[in-house]
């Protein structure tokens, strides 16, 4: 076994968000699950977090210490009597802002549940003040099993965290309840703890973070007309963009809000002293967000703007046939060659968000973007995040994942914030305005000090 040391002083490894890290020791027990411990430890990192993993002799049966030590940039240590003058089961425990304990076996839950402190992990959970977060791996019938019921039961009454396990193949050849859940899925659950009640690591704690501060967010989509009737348009609600409004109101912020298209239900949630400014075009969501930013510590950009806009808005109706032609489409189309289709021609938009970065109206403005992604065949989400944060170079970027019924509508939304060059500084999910709490306290971290 591996000697431990004392452990580091406080601070996010390098790559963390503005000095936001916390430290969560990562405890590791006996179960074929403990292979995926170096996948929590890089997503924990990612994330801003120092780490230091505590792994049991069982568990160093399923994955090696010298790979835990790699991954955490820590010596590891399992015993009590490694290394006695650092008093490793105390100095861990006081030193954990969160523990969490994944995979948690039957027979860990079972000695945690008995007040057992027979090796450094129990010892630890027994002397930390921090919150504890199990996240059980084993099988079916001993998850059933009325005695790790009682103790997941004991464990709970006591204030333990204990996540549900995942239902799926298990490893023999049956399937049922018992598994590990995703890495980032028992990451996202155990950080819920370190947050505010957005259930996020974002930091809000929606108190008055934003006192004397003026905060312009954009919300709703942009609508480009082709005609007096007729428009492109896009399906967002501005319900995310409401939420933050009046989230920085509450945090003590004046707010102007620009709204695009907002529906007049959406808008009714916003608090009496939030200023609205409408728009329709992204070029008039321009002038007005960087009017009212010229005055503004920070611009919340939420809205969807159009990427183009038809390249002629006509002052009449148009009428059927009268649209210019395009070429003829390979193969005829369903009309005769003679009669091409018809055709809109389209030009760019502005990026009013690359524009606030490029060109700030007024000096140490504070720009915060949204990015809807999905994943294809060039990347997954993050990656997409990462490459428009790096595009757009706003000083934070949210990113959330969409389709398959995430992030729209009136569902739960998890964000993940990445900064200009892309890196993970926090995650939030929960309500819109859950969501929308832990942003804003994020921001409020970001804004330059009052001189
Ligand atoms: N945005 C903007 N102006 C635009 C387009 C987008 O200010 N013309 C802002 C949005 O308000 C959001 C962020 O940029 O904060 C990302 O929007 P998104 O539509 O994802 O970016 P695009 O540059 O349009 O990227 P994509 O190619 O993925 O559509």
């Amino acid at each position: 076994m591996t000697s431990g040391s004392e452990p580091r002083s406080r601070g996010p490894e390098a790559g963390a968000g503005q000095g936001r890290g916390r430290h969560v020791v990562l405890g590791v027990s006996g179960s074929i699950a403990a292979y995926k411990a170096p996948a929590l430890v890089r997503l924990l990192r990612r994330a801003g977090h120092e780490v230091r993993v505590v792994p049991t002799a069982a568990a160093l049966r399923f994955i090696g210490a010298p790979a835990l030590a790699a991954v955490s940039a820590h010596p590891v240590s399992t015993g009590l009597f490694d290394d006695p003058q650092a008093v490793e089961h105390v100095a861990v425990g006081q030193w954990a802002e969160l523990v969490l304990v994944a995979p948690a076996s039957a027979d860990l839950l079972a000695r945690l549940a008995a007040g057992r402190a027979d090796d450094l992990l129990t010892a630890t959970v027994l002397t930390t003040t921090a919150p504890v977060v199990l996240a059980p791996a084993m099988h079916t019938q001993m998850w059933l099993n009325p005695a790790t019921v009682d103790n997941v039961a004991t464990l709970r009454r006591r204030g333990l965290r204990v996540i549900d396990p995942a239902s799926g193949p298990l490893t023999g050849a049956d399937s049922g309840v018992g598994r590990l859940p995703e890495p980032e899925d028992v990451v996202a659950q155990a950080l819920d703890l370190l947050g505010g009640p957005a259930g996020s690591d974002a930091g809000a704690e929606g108190g008055e973070d934003l006192r004397g501060r003026h905060v312009v967010v954009s919300a709703g989509g942009t609508r480009e007309p082709l005609d007096p009737v007729r428009f492109l348009g896009n399906r967002s609600s501005g319900r995310q963009g409401v939420a933050l409004a009046a989230a920085a109101a509450r945090a003590g912020a004046r707010v102007t809000l620009v709204a695009a298209y907002v529906g007049q239900d959406v808008l009714a949630d916003l608090p009496a002293q939030v200023g609205v400014r409408q728009v329709g075009t992204a070029v008039e969501m321009e002038a007005a967000v960087r009017q009212a930013a010229a005055q503004a510590d920070a611009v919340v950009m939420a809205a969807a703007v159009a990427d183009y806009r038809p390249a002629r808005a006509q002052a009449t109706k148009i009428k059927k046939h009268t649209l210019p032609r395009g070429d003829v489409p390979e193969g005829g189309g369903e009309r005769p060659a003679e009669e091409p289709p018809p055709v809109i021609t389209l030009v760019e938009n502005p990026d009013v968000l690359a524009g606030l970065v490029q060109d700030p109206p007024r000096a140490g403005l504070v720009v915060m973007g949204f990015a809807a992604e999905t994943g294809d065949e060039d990347g997954d989400v993050l990656a997409h995040g990462a490459a428009k944060a790096r595009r757009k170079g706003a000083h934070l970027l949210a990113v959330n994942a969409v389709g398959e019924n995430l992030g729209f509508g009136d569902v739960p939304n998890a964000v993940v914030v990445l900064d200009a060059q892309g890196h993970e500084v926090a995650r939030a999910r929960g309500s819109k305005q859950q969501v929308a709490q832990a942003l804003v306290g994020l921001l409020a971290r970001y804004l330059p000090g009052r001189s």
